[in-house]
């Protein structure tokens, strides 16, 4: 026989033999975009760290998820930036809030979104810590009834899917344990299992202003390093009651996501954030790199790696180039 003995360049010579082979696809109904949602209504304000997202008030919200459902993607992810801040973050959990107003609004244009709301009181709170605070501690379980309490309001203003992001020891389980009392025990939930604590989270503190006022985030959401602990955290959340997991970031952690993805029998989600899309976007405006390419690549290794869903800011434009 001659050399090569294998030619892997044999099913690589056209579109259709590469597509026919192709091993990962990422669609956009495996995909999830963020909104940011304010008081008001007629609100429009673009981000400037991330440009292309909007700060949005809740009819404006509606509006822009009815083009996003329109597109093919999946759902929406809703943060809140609301009217006042105090030390409890009272206004994650008030009935009249920015984003159980934003609920309702987009349930009532959307057929089949999926609206999926973070639950996490940085947003609220006037330290802009992800728990309530004593001194310089955040304290771990004086925030669980908050956060289930959250839960339950986004719940009851017809959220379809919770995802707690603030990292707190047990709270998949106060939020499972309030949604069910609630009557909510068809809702699941998508924790964010795997968290770390990330210079990528960036501009979205900016969109978000969520900040933490003093200290940062390494008390509570977890070490770069570590990847061991990563499936420990998964694993836990798993057994509260989380119904998919979720590793955020995605691009610096796609090994994260790959060791989650062996580990259990959970779909597993990845956040693409703000850092990694503002990255892409500076750079491309530069005329550095070909955005679309860029994005193509990026969330199909991402959903190499193992991610069955993935947060984006990208989702949108994905869905017009894939589409
Ligand atoms: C709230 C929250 C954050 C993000 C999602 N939920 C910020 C943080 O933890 O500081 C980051 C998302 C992104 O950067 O796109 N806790």
């Amino acid at each position: 026989m001659s050399f090569p003995l294998e030619r892997p360049r044999r099913l690589r010579r056209s579109d259709r033999l590469r597509s026919l082979v192709r091993e990962t696809r990422v669609t956009p109904d495996r995909l999830i975009y963020p909104l940011f949602v304010v008081s008001g209504s007629g609100v429009k304000r673009e981000i400037p760290s991330l440009s292309g997202c909007f700060q949005l008030s809740a009819d404006e919200a509606a509006r822009e998820a009815r083009q996003v459902e329109s597109l093919g993607v999946a759902g929406v992810i809703l943060f809140g930036l609301p009217e006042g801040k105090d030390a409890a973050g009272s206004q994650g959990y008030a009935d009249d809030g920015v984003v159980q107003q934003a609920i309702r609004a987009i349930r009532a244009e959307c057929r089949d979104l999926l609206v999926v709301t973070d639950v996490c009181l940085c947003e609220y709170t006037s330290h802009g810590h992800c728990g309530v605070v004593d001194g310089d501690e955040v304290k771990n379980d004086a925030t669980l009834p908050l956060l289930a309490r959250m839960a339950l309001s986004h719940a009851q203003a017809g959220a379809h899917v919770i995802a707690p992001s603030d990292m707190m020891d047990g709270r998949v389980g106060a939020i499972r344990q309030a949604l069910d009392g609630g009557g909510y025990a068809e809702t699941p939930i998508l924790s964010y299992a795997a968290k770390y604590a990330s210079a990528f989270y960036g501009p979205f503190r900016e969109a978000a202003d969520s900040a933490p006022q003093f200290g940062d985030r390494r008390g509570y959401q977890m070490d770069p390093a570590n990847v061991r602990e990563a499936l420990r955290e998964v694993r836990l959340d798993v057994e509260e009651g989380a119904d998919m997991v979720m590793v955020k970031p995605a691009l610096p952690y796609l090994d994260v996501i790959h060791a989650v993805r062996e580990a259990v029998d959970r779909p597993v989600a990845a956040y693409n954030v703000s850092g990694e899309y503002a990255m892409v976007k500076a750079a491309a405006q530069r005329g550095w790199i070909d955005e679309k390419r860029i994005v193509l690549e990026t969330l199909t290794s991402i959903g190499r790696a193992g991610a069955d869903v993935i947060l984006t800011y990208h989702a949108k434009d994905f869905a017009r180039w894939v589409g």
